[in-house]
């Protein structure tokens, strides 16, 4: 069984890694989607993220870097894969996450979203909470992995 991972990952998380890493251990390829909506502004540009996701889920086979733009359920379809995991950090995920999945579902009815719950140890992290630590020149080295911690540096000394 093949599924999508899709988010913004700007950037991606420890939290996200483990969300992929334990997909990856269920089923049989996850395909790590980065969406590319140009109205959505980004922090990091699309290509480094991808960079990023390729580089810290390298050692894990079944994992595939890809990025989309328009609709997930166009994506998913082109794609050929009917399920989307979605992970849940809190309840205050929850609201937003069920609106997307009833709305995509409705669209798409083979759809199916499944929800992994995120790992306690990342239930407060956020990609915006690594941005707003990184524009203030926080300490984010137990949030990230060590690429996304550099490429985070090298950012703020205009690197990128
Ligand atoms: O990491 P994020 O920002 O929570 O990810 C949200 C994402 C990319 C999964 C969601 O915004 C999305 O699927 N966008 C694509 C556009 C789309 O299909 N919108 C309708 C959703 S109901």
């Amino acid at each position: 069984m093949n599924v999508i991972y899709p988010g913004s990952f700007d950037p991606v998380t420890n939290g996200h890694i483990d969300i992929i890493k334990r997909c990856a251990k269920k089923f049989d390829k996850v395909t790590v989607a980065v969406l590319n909506n140009n109205s959505k502004n980004g922090f990091l540009p699309i290509e480094k993220r991808l960079e990023l996701l390729k580089e810290t889920t390298k050692h894990i086979n079944n994992v595939e870097i890809d990025s989309f733009s328009g609709l997930l359920i166009d994506y998913a379809k082109m794609k050929d894969i009917n399920i989307i995991v979605k992970g849940l950090r809190a309840v205050s995920d929850f609201e937003n996450e069920m609106k997307m999945a009833l709305a995509n579902n409705k669209l798409y009815p083979e759809l199916e979203t499944l929800f992994m719950v995120s790992n306690t140890r990342y239930s407060y992290l956020s990609s915006s909470l690594v941005r707003e630590l990184s524009v203030f020149g926080g300490d984010v080295s137990c949030l990230v992995p060590k690429a996304v911690e550099e490429a985070l540096i090298k950012k703020f000394q205009g690197g990128l």
